[in-house]
């Protein structure tokens, strides 16, 4: 299929919609993308015809809602090339899988054993580490980031050197700086140093096809709500062998075998992860967006997201005042910037009179904005729903701002 921005665009409705009565201009995709017609069709229509709760009812609705929910989870893992379909755990976003990690996993590392994250994390990468850090004696060590916003894999080969790292948890993409991280390079490092590694997918899921097999990851993590999905599921990615080692996370129905008052045993992997009434609708919704992402297909997405990138990297730095920041090489359609004398709350809130919706303030990565020597950067972030058109009007906009300002 050829790829037609305006073909893409019809699909999704909220895009018709007009803000402070201009056309919306939506380059807030990074923090939640939109949904297309067919997620939210997929969801009404579950709601309508098929809705019951999941692996517990013998009657048909039920049996349906079940089949829809185990029908995503394969659709998950086909999506990610996963060896098994009973290693896709579904959780509440990626805040709630790494916690599921560092909680479940955590409790089998020993005092004086260190986890490993980058400068560059998202909060849900880094205080889930230190609170088991707090409760468990974990040493956590931050791989620092270079200048450019790129992660600095000689430090990082250096916090690996003692052996005691037992986990490294990195992004895949800055949800800061756009910027890609190698997380084969990164995997490779572990793994010779002993340690298993932790990939944060949130934003490369959106821009790139993943293989979990060829990220060499032991967990890779992602949320519904990025990748055009619905909020309120998110999916932890393990090898079997780990997840079958790993503690229950919560405990409740559906993640047991047996219960007495005096023990309970747990139900095989997934479902032992897996505690309470699920997502339903949104985990039927999830694999509709996986099938919308798959049907307009990576190559078609990177690419387009390339001619985004590629024009916002020359007509950004043309906006008298403006810098960007970062210059990671491998960059994805993530662009945060400064302009002098105009604070990125003033932009966020003057663009939004103007029908532009980007983001403004740490980007729950406050250590990251700090190292930067900033703290705040606006930010806006490219979808396959966005045009070069936009991201000339919000060239243009942020000029007719500064010189009202300024
Ligand atoms: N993690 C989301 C963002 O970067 C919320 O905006």
């Amino acid at each position: 299929m050829t790829f037609d921005v305006n073909v893409i665009r019809a699909q999704f409705p909220i895009l018709s919609e007009k803000v402070h009565g201009k056309d919306l201009v939506f380059l807030d995709s990074a923090a939640s993308a939109q949904k297309p017609a067919a997620v939210i069709d997929s969801m009404v229509e579950t709601m309508r015809t098929q809705y019951a709760n999941v692996h517990r009812g013998l009657h048909w609705m039920s049996e349906r809602a079940t089949e829809a929910c185990e029908a995503a989870r394969s659709r998950v893992a086909s999506f990610l090339n996963a060896p098994a379909r009973e290693e896709i755990i579904f959780t509440r976003n990626t805040t709630e899988a790494i916690n599921l990690v560092a909680t479940s996993y955590g409790s089998l590392l020993k005092p004086g054993q260190a986890v490993v994250i980058s400068e560059m994390e998202h909060h849900a990468n880094l205080v889930p580490w230190q609170m088991l850090r707090d409760r468990a004696g974990i040493e956590l060590r931050v791989a620092p980031v270079t200048d450019d916003g790129e992660l600095d894999f000689e430090a990082l080969g250096r916090l690996l050197e003692d052996g005691r790292v037992a986990l490294v948890a990195v992004t895949h993409m800055s949800n800061v700086l756009g910027g890609l991280v190698d997380v084969r390079r990164v995997a490779d490092m572990a793994h010779a140093a002993g340690a298993r590694i932790l990939v944060d997918g949130s934003q490369a899921i959106v821009h790139r096809k993943v293989d979990v097999q060829e990220t060499g990851a032991d967990f890779y993590v992602f949320t519904g709500h990025k990748l055009y999905g619905p909020s309120g599921v998110g999916v932890l990615w393990a090898h079997r062998e780990i997840l079958e080692s790993m503690p229950p996370y919560q405990g409740g129905g559906d993640m047991i075998s047996t219960v007495s008052f005096e023990k309970s045993t747990w139900a095989q992997v997934p479902y032992k992860f897996e505690a309470g009434t699920p997502a339903i609708v949104e985990i039927i919704g999830l694999g509709a967006a996986i099938d919308w992402v798959e049907s307009v297909g990576f190559d078609a997405i990177t690419a387009h997201e390339k001619v985004l990138t590629d024009h916002a990297l020359k007509v950004l730095p043309e906006v008298p005042g403006l810098r960007l920041i970062g210059r990671p090489a491998d960059k994805g359609g993530v662009f945060s910037f400064v302009m002098d004398d105009v604070h990125p709350h003033d932009m966020a809130t003057l663009l939004d009179r103007n029908g532009i919706a980007i983001r403004a303030g740490q980007h729950c990565a406050e250590p990251l904005i700090r190292r930067l020597g900033l703290t705040a950067t606006a930010r806006a972030s490219f979808a396959a729903y966005t045009t070069r058109e936009e991201i000339d009007l919000l060239a243009g906009t942020l000029v007719r701002i500064r010189d009202m300002l300024v």
